[in-house]
């Protein structure tokens, strides 16, 4: 992690060329850890944890998706926009008939930081209006979440959002249960509209209950 100096309102980021150079960089800006990231040309800058459960977009893949350009989140495959920081999702569209699938926003859920350079180095403009989903993890209570889901993830406690250790059950074909919620084609997206957990296997789902 870098170390920053302030200009004004802008925050000093880091020489261009280290930046190019580097590729990824998480710099903490008055407190906030922001992924700096250089793809095909441009610079982009986004809040470093994930709005889901707080887990690094450091390794995340890009893609464009939907016409927009977009960082998947290594834990659980979210996809987000890395110019303004809208969540995307892919279910099927019930309005027609068959249904097809398309992308769905769920609006912005990631603050993401305008940055420009001047004279060979690269100053962030922070984005503090407003109250956006990834905020959570740069605060106290966010970043003890993330201490706790990087213990589960090295099998020494319990999970992001309280999910305990692995008891699965089937709780039905993946077809019988897109069906009931609204078809969602990525199952990574489905835990969000119920209160479990769930993974497909085989063509089965299996779901976990969330404690909280
Ligand atoms: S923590 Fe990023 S998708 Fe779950």
């Amino acid at each position: 992690m870098s170390s920053t100096q302030s200009t004004d309102e802008l925050l000093f980021v880091g020489k261009k060329e280290d930046l190019i150079s580097a590729q990824r960089t998480v710099v903490s800006l008055q407190g906030r850890d922001v992924l700096i990231i250089y793809h095909e040309g441009e610079f982009y800058a986004i809040d470093s944890y994930c709005y889901h459960s707080g887990s690094s977009l450091e390794t995340g893949d890009i893609e464009e998706l939907n016409n927009k350009l977009c960082i998947i989140c290594p834990k659980h495959k979210y996809k987000i926009s890395l110019c303004d920081g809208e969540g995307l999702y892919r279910a099927r569209d019930r309005s027609q008939s068959p249904p097809p699938l398309r992308w769905f926003s769920k609006g912005v859920k990631q603050r993401v930081h305008p940055i420009t350079e001047i004279q060979g180095e690269l100053y962030l403009r922070p984005a503090t209006s407003g109250y956006i989903e990834s905020d959570y993890y740069q605060g106290e209570q966010g970043k003890v979440e993330r201490e706790r889901a990087a213990l589960a993830d090295k099998g020494g406690g319990r999970g992001e959002r309280g999910v305990s250790s692995p008891s699965f059950c089937a709780s039905g074909r993946t077809s019988d249960l897109q069906a009931i919620l609204c078809v969602i084609d990525d199952v990574s997206e489905l835990h969000l509209h119920c209160s479990h957990e769930l993974t497909a296997h085989h063509g089965v789902l299996l779901s976990q209950e969330v404690s909280s």
